[in-house]
C-alpha cells in the first residue's frame, strides 16, 4: 500500500500529533506511521505485511528541500553526533559531506540531543537520524549492527571526552557506542573538548589507544572556546575539514567512485605554508601571526583532487593532511632550499608569510641581559621565494600563484605584486585586524590574475581552497 489518507482529524488530534512526533523527533507522517505499526502489531495479527516495510525513524520534513539522493556508488557516511556545544557545527558537516557527494546517516546520543534536535539533523541528512538501540521500529528496519556495517566510513563529531573513553575501552552501551563496537569500516574522531580537559592525561592515554587501534583524528584545533574566555586546544576542526578527512581517508579504496573528482590527477602541486621563524639567537625569534590554516586547506583539496602533493610547512599548530608530503622548516632560507629541493612540479602554490627579513647575525649563544644598552638588532632582507621560482627560466611551474596579505590597497598593490614577482595569480586578502583573517577561519579573497580580478565570496578557508583548485584544473587542463 503506497499510501492512506486519513480525513477529519480535527485540530486538537493534529495538536496533540505534532506535539508528540517533535518529541519523539520525527515527522508527523512518520510518527502516524509508527502509531499504526505499533497498533497493527498489537492486534497480533498479520497487518504488518501489509504495510510499507518501516522508514528510518525520523525524515526530513517534506517541506525541506533536498539534494538528490546520491548515486548507489556515493560513499556512505554514518555520522554520529555525540553531547557538546560544537554539535550545532555538525548539521553544517551533513551539508559539507553531502556537498562532496555523501549519502549521510546520522545517530545521535542523548546528550547530543540536548544541544540539537535529531529533526534538524534529520532535515539536512539523507539517510535518516537514529537515537536508540532499543527502538523496537528501528532495529526491526536497520538495527545497530546494519547501521555499523552498512557505513564506509563512521565520522565521530563532536567527539566529546567521555565518548572517546568509551571508544577507548570498547564500551557498548548505547546506540552510538554499540555501532563503535561493530564498525569494521574506517573511523574518524573529531574531539572537541575544553583545553583542560584535552590536556589531561587520560584523555591522551585514550587517544593513544584509539589511535593503536588505527582509528583517524581531525583536530581539535587550537583557538577561542565556546566558553568565555577559554582558549587553547580544543575546538572542534572545522566542519569542511572533517568532510575533507573523511572523503580523503575513502579515497585510496575509492580512487574509482565518480562522486570523488580527480581533477588533478597525475599532477604535482607544491605549496608553501604558514609562517617562518627568523632566529635571534638560539631560543629567540622573529615570527608573524600566520597559522598555517589556509596552505594547509589547499594541500588537502589538491590531495583530494588527486595531485601528488608536497607541502613546506612553517612552525604550526595543525593536523598533517592526509596523502601529503610534509616538509617542515623553521626560516625562510631553509623553506628555499626545500621548495628548491622538492622541484619540479606543475603548479606551485605559495601561501606561506615568510618573513621579509632576518637577522643579519643571529646569535649561537643565548643573547644576556647584560648592563650595557639592548643589544642592537640589525636585519637583512630575506630571499623572496615566490619570486625566485616564478623568475627561473629553467623548471619554472607551469602555474606559479602567490598570496598578497595587504592592509590597505588591495587590489592595487596585488596588482603590482604580481608585476613585480613574475607570479601568474595572485589570490589578494585583507588582513587588516578587524577581518580576522590571520589565524581565522574565513577568507575573501581577490583573484588578480593579467586578464584582470576576480572577486570571490567571503568563504571559509576550505571553501577557498576548494575553489583555487578547481581554478587551477581548469587552467592548467
Ligand atoms: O610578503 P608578500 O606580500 O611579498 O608575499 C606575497 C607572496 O610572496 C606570498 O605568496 C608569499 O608566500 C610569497 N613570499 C615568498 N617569499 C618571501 C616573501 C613572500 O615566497 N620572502
Amino acid at each position: 500500500m503506497a499510501s492512506l489518507t486519513v480525513r477529519q482529524i480535527d485540530d486538537k488530534l493534529k495538536t496533540l500529533l505534532r506535539l508528540r512526533a517533535a518529541k519523539s523527533g520525527r515527522s508527523m507522517e512518520d510518527e502516524i506511521r509508527t502509531i499504526l505499526r505499533a497498533a497493527a502489531e498489537e492486534t497480533g495479527n498479520a497487518a504488518l505485511d501489509l504495510i510499507e516495510p518501516p522508514n528510518p525513524p525520523v525524515h526530513p520534513p517534506s517541506s525541506v528541500t533536498q539534494k538528490p539522493a546520491a548515486a548507489a556508488e556515493s560513499p556512505k557516511i554514518l555520522l554520529i553526533i555525540t553531547g557538546g556545544i560544537a554539535a550545532y557545527k555538525s548539521l553544517d558537516l551533513i551539508r559539507r559531506l553531502r556537498e562532496r557527494g555523501a549519502s549521510v546517516r546520522v545517530v545521535m546520543t542523548k546528550a547530543a540531543q540536548e544541544f540539537v534536535t535529531p529533526l534538524a539533523a534529520a532535515a539536512l541528512a539523507d539517510g535518516g537520524v537514529f537515537t536508540e538501540l532499543f527502538d523496537r521500529h528501528s532495529e526491526f528496519d536497520v538495527g545497530h549492527i546494519r547501521l555499523a556495517r552498512e557505513a564506509d566510513i563512521v565520522v565521530v563529531a563532536p567527539c566529546t571526552a567521555d565518548f572517546l573513553a568509551r571508544v577507548a575501552h570498547g564500551l557498548a552501551d548505547d546506540l552510538a557506542s554499540s555501532i563503535m563496537l561493530a564498525a569494521s569500516c574506517p573511523v574518524l574522531l573529531a574531539p572537541a573538548m575544553n583545553p583542560h580537559m584535552w590536556r589531561h592525561p587520560a584523555t591522551q592515554r585514550n587517544i593513544a589507544r584509539v589511535s593503536a587501534d588505527n582509528v583517524h583524528l581531525v583536530g581539535p584545533n587550537t583557538g577561542e572556546m565556546a566558553e568565555r574566555g577559554e582558549a587553547g586546544t580544543g575546538r572542534m576542526a572545522e566542519p569542511n575539514e572533517i568532510a575533507q578527512a573523511a572523503i580523503s581517508i575513502l579515497k585510496p579504496a575509492r580512487t574509482a567512485a565518480a562522486s570523488i573528482p580527480q581533477a588533478l590527477s597525475n599532477k604535482s602541486v607544491l605549496i608553501t605554508a604558514g609562517p617562518t621563524h627568523e632566529p635571534i639567537d638560539p631560543v629567540r625569534y622573529i615570527a608573524n601571526r600566520s597559522s598555517g590554516k589556509q596552505g594547509y586547506a589547499i594541500a588537502r583539496a589538491a590531495a583530494d583532487a588527486g595531485a601528488e602533493v608536497t607541502l613546506v610547512s612553517g612552525p604550526v599548530n595543525l593536523p598533517e593532511p592526509p596523502g601529503v608530503k610534509i616538509i617542515r622548516v623553521e626560516s625562510a632560507r631553509e623553506m628555499l632550499a626545500a621548495v628548491e629541493k622538492a622541484l619540479p612540479a606543475d603548479v606551485a602554490i605559495f601561501a606561506a608569510a615568510v618573513a621579509d627579513w632576518r637577522v643579519a647575525h643571529a646569535g649561537t649563544q643565548k643573547i644576556k641581559k647584560g648592563a650595557a644598552a639592548m643589544p642592537p638588532l640589525e636585519l637583512t632582507e630575506n630571499p623572496d621565494i615566490l619570486s625566485t621560482i616564478a623568475h627561473r627560466t629553467e623548471g619554472r611551474p607551469k602555474l606559479v600563484i602567490g598570496f598578497a596579505a595587504e592592509t590597505e590597497n588591495v587590489i592595487a598593490n596585488a596588482k603590482s605584486k604580481l608585476a613585480r614577482k613574475g607570479c601568474d595569480w595572485i589570490l589578494a586578502n585583507d588582513v587588516s585586524t578587524e577581518t580576522g583573517v590571520m589565524g581565522g577561519d574565513r577568507n575573501t579573497i581577490h583573484l588578480v590574475t593579467a586578464q584582470g580580478v576576480t572577486d570571490w565570496p567571503e568563504q571559509s578557508k576550505e571553501d577557498v581552497a576548494q575553489m583555487l583548485i578547481t581554478a587551477v584544473a581548469k587552467e592548467i587542463a
